[in-house]
């Protein structure tokens, strides 16, 4: 099945709604499994990203599917003038905020509700765009990449955490058995939504990774376009520049 038709809930309403919709049921645990389902690791693997940002100092920053903020708050140690999240779930972001609050960060970082393949910024507004796990939910991938594309500044760089899948047969196979009966069973447990951690492997599974995204980025205009591989495999950091 193609990666735009994989839906959380297989309903008729249009996989953005699903998608908020399920973010919104899932984002009081959100945090809490991230952390256990991935042992902690997804912590670093933003780190590494924002690292690859460090030397085009962004002043002003896009974190899109900014989520629980973890992203919009790393990349405040670039030391940027602006950091803006955009989601589609107020549930999400207001966990976020909390957090932001929390930190002392409410001047620099500001989350908006906005949908990144129909964001309305002007041509050329951000020196850098990330995304952490959010591609593989839009509604429509070429559109969303295109809008980005649109609203980043020439020379600007944008970088992609997503879950990948590993090629080494062995990893493969436990994660393949991680991914499709421990998430799950775990996050029906803690999330109390069936199906949203039976979604995070369908996505995964249908969704184009590693040189294929890197293909779609090319596609998209991005240059300089490559990605690195993070934990064996599991995880991917996609990277281009305009
Ligand atoms: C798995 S969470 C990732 C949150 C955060 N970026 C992180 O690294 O933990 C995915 C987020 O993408 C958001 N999302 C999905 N499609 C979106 C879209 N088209 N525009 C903006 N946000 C979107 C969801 O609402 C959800 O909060």
């Amino acid at each position: 099945m193609k990666h735009d038709n994989v839906t959380p809930y297989n309903s008729d309403n249009p996989k953005k709604e699903q998608v908020a919709q399920m973010f919104d049921n899932i984002s009081g645990r959100y945090d809490f499994l991230n952390s256990l389902l991935s042992f902690g690791i997804h912590k670093g693997w933003r780190k590494k990203c924002v690292k690859l940002l460090r030397a085009n100092n962004p002043k002003n920053i896009l974190d899109v599917a900014t989520g629980t903020a973890d992203f919009a708050i790393e990349c405040a140690k670039l030391n940027p003038n602006k950091i803006t999240g955009i989601d589609i779930s107020e549930g999400m972001m207001k966990f976020g905020r909390d957090k932001i609050e929390k930190l002392d960060l409410t001047k620099l970082i500001t989350l908006e509700n906005g949908n990144a393949e129909t964001v309305i910024y002007p041509d050329n507004s951000f020196d850098a765009i990330v995304i952490g796990f959010g591609v593989r939910n839009f509604q429509d991938l070429t559109k969303g990449l295109s809008n980005l594309y649109r609203i980043l500044k020439p020379g600007g760089q944008i970088i992609i955490l997503e879950f990948s899948y590993p090629t080494n047969p062995i990893v493969k196979a436990g994660y393949s058995f991680y991914f499709s009966y421990i998430t799950p069973l775990v996050g029906k447990i803690f999330s109390k939504d069936e199906r949203a951690y039976s979604y995070l492997m369908e996505s995964v599974k249908a969704f184009p990774n590693n040189g294929n995204f890197v293909t779609i980025l090319n596609e998209t205009g991005f240059k300089e376009t490559g990605f690195n591989s993070l934990s064996m495999g599991v995880a991917a950091i996609y990277y281009g520049s305009k």
